[in-house]
């Protein structure tokens, strides 16, 4: 089961950026598979949060970094963007780790749509940039 599939109109045109959503984006997705199946519910959940959080670091590293290095002009907003969703996603984790079942499907749901809206949206912001700084060297 998935619950989403990656398409052509959340790439950026920039490979390793475009790769590193893809991933978030199958982590999300193995997550489902997974639950749909018979498996320990604990280790997968377990996993999954593992997974996520080590990869969802990476990225939002590599990407300010990534942001720095070109000079983009709306750098400190996207930062503040990334982390406005750590926290909100750590929230949700304590919510759920704290008893609240429920706060898991939030988590998932919420993580996909900000991912979603966030590449399509703001990410593109940069990516845009980019093509014209390079467009004119
Ligand atoms: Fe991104
Ligand atoms: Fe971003």
């Amino acid at each position: 089961m998935e619950i989403l599939k990656w398409g052509k109109e959340f790439e950026l045109g920039i490979p390793e950026i475009d790769q590193q959503h893809k991933k978030l984006v199958d982590i999300l997705n193995s997550f489902y598979t997974e639950l749909a199946g018979n498996v320990d519910r604990d280790e997968a959940i377990k996993h999954f949060f593992n997974d996520l959080e080590k990869y969802l670091i990476l990225h939002l590293k590599f990407e300010e970094e990534f942001m720095q290095q070109m000079g983009f002009d709306n750098f400190e907003n996207h930062k503040k963007v990334h982390d406005m969703f750590i926290k909100l996603y750590k929230e949700e984790k304590e919510r759920y780790l704290s008893g609240d079942k429920k706060a898991l499907n939030e988590l998932v749901a919420l993580s996909l749509s900000w991912l979603l809206n966030h590449i399509a949206k703001t990410d593109r912001k940069y990516a845009e940039f980019y093509k014209k700084l390079n467009n004119q060297t």
